[in-house]
């Protein structure tokens, strides 16, 4: 079988969906490779280092199209709601597509893919087990989003994070409060503690609590207990408008002593819950810095604005989007490896093998045969249940 890697092509996306590292590895597992040339270009990875390592370049994208039996990409049409639909005409019936696809997006985003015939899978459904650790794109995005965060933030603040004993006198430590301790979450609070900032966090769900001070972070418990806090899969859960209104009212001293606010509260498939008010922006010191890693999905921070970068009473409030995006060389290589190793759980001597009964394919699968076969999107947009997925 032929894994087909075109170019990204999402406005400023710098990714790519394979490394030229891990083409060795799906060479021996029977597959062939083929990339559009200068996919790898704006992530660091020239032409010539996938070809070293085997795989064949193509210079059109439709012909990449053409020829694979599976196709790689980072942003497919559903994520990349910009220029992802040019690619509808060039998916067919029989052929795979791996890729972020937004499978809680747009019904009829994900209806259009479905009507191609494309099997479609989304790492975004990939189950949060042990099994599928290796596999897990969302964790590997979160990573390098959580860093990327702390480095922004470190960059607009007027202050340096470290505390410092200088014959010039002593500094004091920044403080930085993290809310929403998911994969991202962590790694900011990791980040920013390795800079030298005192760190807080505070998640609804009560079993980050360890997690946080194993790092190194101070748990900031609020006097209110979210009813159902987590899913099975270990997603937090909707609240109702007035446990969000109290978590506002809670959080509000602490964001407000804090010199750098990075919010990543999310739920999946929801728009994110304010936490952040306008009046809590303008209680922080001017200079201070909120960086708001849900702005794509609504935004944790009343100010933020998607994309952009808001002052407001001398606070920068971001809200930078695709933020992996600019870690294109690592997050490629962190991608491209749970691509490879999803690839290598599915594919038996060379072949494509859909076992529906795995909860890890069984999950991803997200269209098949112009249907749209996976069940909790299907129960998500209220469509009546497919007869066989
Ligand atoms: N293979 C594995 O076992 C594995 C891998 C990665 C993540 N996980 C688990 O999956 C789950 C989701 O992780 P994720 O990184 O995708 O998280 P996420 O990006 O979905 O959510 C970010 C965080 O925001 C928190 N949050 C949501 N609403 C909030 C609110 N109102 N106030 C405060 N915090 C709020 C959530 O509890 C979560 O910790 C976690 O339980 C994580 O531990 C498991």
């Amino acid at each position: 079988m032929i894994v087909g890697v075109p170019r990204e092509t999402f406005p400023g996306e710098r990714r790519v969906a394979l490394a030229p590292s891990v083409i060795p590895t799906l060479v021996k597992a029977g597959l062939e490779v083929i990339v559009e040339v200068g996919a790898g270009i704006e992530a660091g990875y020239p032409d010539g280092d996938y070809a070293n390592k085997g795989a064949k370049l193509l210079p059109q994208r439709a012909e990449v199209f053409r020829n694979a039996d599976i196709i790689l990409q980072v942003l497919c049409y559903g994520s990349n709601d910009q220029t992802g639909r040019a690619d509808l005409p060039l998916l067919r019936r029989g052929q795979a597509l791996i890729g972020f696809l937004r499978p809680l997006g747009d019904v009829h985003t994900i209806q259009e893919i479905a009507a191609t015939g494309v099997t479609s899978f989304a790492v975004e459904l990939m189950p949060r087990i042990t099994r599928a650790q290796n596999m897990d794109a969302l964790s590997s995005m979160g990573t390098i989003c959580g860093y990327k965060a702390v480095v922004i933030a470190a960059d607009g603040l007027p202050k340096i994070f470290p505390m410092l004993t200088t014959a010039a006198g002593t500094i004091t430590p920044a403080r930085v409060f993290i809310i929403g301790c998911g994969v991202a979450g962590l790694q900011a609070i990791a980040t920013a503690k390795r800079l030298g900032a005192v760190v807080s966090a505070y998640d609804l769900r009560p079993a980050v609590l360890e997690l946080v001070q194993s790092l190194g972070g101070r748990f900031v418990e609020l006097p209110i207990e979210a009813t159902d806090a987590q899913d099975a899969g270990g997603y937090a859960k909707a609240q109702d408008e007035s446990f969000y209104q109290r978590q506002r009212e809670l959080l509000g001293r602490v964001v407000s002593e804090s010199d750098v606010v990075i919010t990543a509260a999310v739920v999946p498939g929801k728009k994110s819950p304010v936490l952040v008010t306008r009046d809590q922006v303008e209680a922080m010191a001017p200079g201070s810095v909120v960086v708001d890693l849900a702005s794509e999905r609504g935004g944790n921070c009343e100010l933020s604005r998607m994309g952009e970068q808001v002052v407001h009473h001398g606070v920068k409030v971001i809200g930078t989007i695709n933020m992996a995006s600019s870690v294109p060389y690592h997050a490629s290589q962190m991608y491209g490896r749970n691509l490879t190793n999803f690839l290598l759980h599915m594919v038996k001597e060379g072949q494509l093998v859909l076992n529906l009964e795995d909860e890890i394919t069984h999950n991803t699968i997200v269209t098949r045969d112009g249907e749209i076969v996976n069940p909790r999107v299907r129960e998500f947009f209220n469509l009546p249940a497919a007869v066989v997925p």
